[in-house]
């Protein structure tokens, strides 16, 4: 047994001094293995009186342990010691100028969407995200839109084959299923907005069928239809940079809020140009409302104690009207010259504090 002690001494400091993963490998199976040494003791252990037999499990056993957790000790070593090396072999400094050769830029929609997280974030919302392919339920009957509801034509919805339940799916004609998915998992108070991708069978100079949208949503005891005056004229101004710009709330319909309200900013076209701010025009950018009572408790939220606002809009839409661009159709047309033209530099990210509009 003194034997057993001495190799398992040389085994422990061949671990220790093993210098690849492979090696440390090699040590195990020699030992630890089907057929290694230990392994081997072991099986040999059956020949042996059986009151000597216990004693000698036991030690084994012991044996067995150590050598394998000191295995491990130094797998784990020698790991941390291989990233440790990759870390800083791969280290970048990030304080490096940007190299004057490099012209790419930041896409308008990605711009835009980075504006206007920053302006809601600052409000307290937080990012949420959901599914492009999603279920007929959450594009549309639980937000209040039955199979026979109007509101369906409307969306020049893509359907697409039922997944392997049956279950009918469509690409996400609007960002509002999001509202859904996040209700659903998650007890009030809510404060979210969701950027993304939504898509829709048209085309032509102001509709393509992939577009981007961003939804809001404010769940909570007390929000009310004045909290979403205010949070959504602070937006406009702050998005467009107009201190004084008009915003007006003008009744409208949605199945999934009540009541429902489409807001329009002021802007003038005299003299043939057009401009955003104080005039004698209105331009309509988005949707909103208080979230209807049936979608809450559908979610499984009592309408009897919260309640809460919506609203969604267009991202090419605030886009194109903040930064002059005429067309939507050379936002997806990867066209170098456009991009040149009406991309933002990378690293000028836009915060409340360092500014939104330049
Ligand atoms: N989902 C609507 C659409 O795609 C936009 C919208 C309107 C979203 C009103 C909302 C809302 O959350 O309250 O046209």
């Amino acid at each position: 047994m003194k034997e057993w002690e001495d190799q398992k001494t040389k085994l422990v400091a061949s671990i220790h001094s093993a210098s690849t993963l492979d090696e440390l490998e090699d040590i195990r199976i020699t030992a630890l293995g089907k057929k290694g040494t230990i392994t081997g003791l072991m099986k040999s252990l059956g020949s042996l009186d059986p009151d000597k037999r216990k004693e000698a499990g036991q030690l084994l056993n012991a044996i067995k342990e150590q050598v394998a957790s000191a295995i491990d000790v130094r797998k784990v070593t020698m790991e941390d010691a291989a990233l440790e090396t990759q870390l800083h072999r791969d280290r970048v400094d990030v304080t490096l100028p940007i190299r004057p050769e490099s012209n790419g830029s930041i896409h308008p929609i990605t711009q835009t969407i980075d504006e206007l997280t920053a302006i809601f974030c600052e409000m307290g919302f937080s990012v949420a995200d959901g599914p492009h392919i999603e279920s007929d339920y959450y594009n549309f009957s639980a937000l209040n839109i039955p199979p026979e509801h109007p509101a369906r034509q409307e969306q020049d919805t893509f359907y697409l084959p039922p997944d392997e339940t049956g279950t009918p799916r469509v690409l996400r004609t609007h960002t509002s299923p999001v509202q859904i998915r996040t209700m659903e998992k998650t007890t009030p108070p809510i404060k979210i907005i969701v950027p993304g991708r939504t898509f829709r069978s048209d085309h032509d100079a102001t509709h393509s069928p992939m577009f981007h949208q961003v939804e809001g949503l404010v769940i909570d005891k007390t929000s009310h239809m004045g909290h979403l005056k205010g949070c959504l004229i602070d937006f406009c101004r702050a998005f467009f940079g107009v201190d004084d710009l008009p915003v007006r709330f003008r009744p409208s319909y949605f199945p999934f809020t009540e009541p429902s309200a489409e807001v329009d900013i002021g802007c003038t076209r005299a003299g043939g140009e057009f401009r955003i701010g104080k005039g004698d025009d209105w331009l309509e950018i988005l949707g909103s409302g208080m979230v209807h009572p049936r979608v809450l408790s559908g979610c499984g939220i009592n309408p009897d104690e919260y309640q809460g606002f919506a609203f969604g809009m267009g991202i090419e839409r605030i886009a194109m009207l903040k930064y002059g661009i005429p067309d939507l159709r050379p936002f997806y047309d990867t066209d170098i010259r456009w991009l040149k033209h009406y991309g933002f530099v990378p690293l000028d990210l836009p915060t409340i504090a360092g500014g939104i509009n330049r």
